[in-house]
């Protein structure tokens, strides 16, 4: 599996203290107020088991799962619901966390639905922000780190379904998805 990365962008140590700044941010966000999260899966599960215990309130937790990528590493175009929330969000202060806005075109979808079940707020929170890959426009509320465009693998995020448990964010090296 390591063999398979180019570089290390993102040390474990890295993503831990950038992970507390934005607990921090958001926790002021929200102080005394109802906060729901929801993770998106499975691309963001390792950044949500570490910000949920970071942002140490009390809060709700859901989850979601889409999809658009499937096996390829170029999005379809096509963002379909796995998995939907079972609760009602309206009045709700929502929290949607993701690992990663790469097109744009997974939370432009989901804002989109979310916001049409009437909740009081709807923020999002993403761990990585490629902007150059962007096919329609989006800009998440808190940002953990702008990355360039390059394909990146572990903390969450796969290649074909591989590299998810690498506990550090790696280049992957262009021979294995080329
Ligand atoms: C990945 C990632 C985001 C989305 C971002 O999900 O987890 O949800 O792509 O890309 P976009 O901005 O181009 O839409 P994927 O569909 O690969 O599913 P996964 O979370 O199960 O890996």
């Amino acid at each position: 599996m390591h063999n398979d990365v180019e570089k290390v962008l993102y040390s474990e140590e890295q993503i831990k203290t950038r992970v507390a700044e934005l607990a921090a941010q958001i926790r002021r966000d929200f102080d005394g107020q109802d906060l729901l999260t929801v993770g998106v899966l499975r691309g963001a599960v390792m950044f949500y088991a570490d910000i949920v215990r970071e942002l140490d309130m009390p809060l709700h937790m859901n989850f979601m799962s889409l999809s658009s990528y499937g096996a390829s590493s170029r999005t379809s175009g096509a963002v379909r619901i796995q998995y939907d929330l079972e609760e009602d969000i309206a009045g709700r202060n929502v929290l949607i966390i993701e690992d990663i806005v790469d097109s744009g075109l997974t939370l432009s979808y989901l804002t989109k639905t979310l916001r049409s079940r009437n909740p009081a707020t709807l923020k999002t929170c993403c761990l990585f922000d490629k902007p150059e890959r962007r096919q329609v426009d989006f800009s998440a509320d808190y940002v953990g780190f702008v990355v360039p465009d390059v394909f990146i693998v572990g903390y969450g995020l796969d290649y074909a379904e591989k590299y998810r448990n690498l506990k550090y964010i790696g280049e992957l090296k262009r021979e294995i998805y080329e």
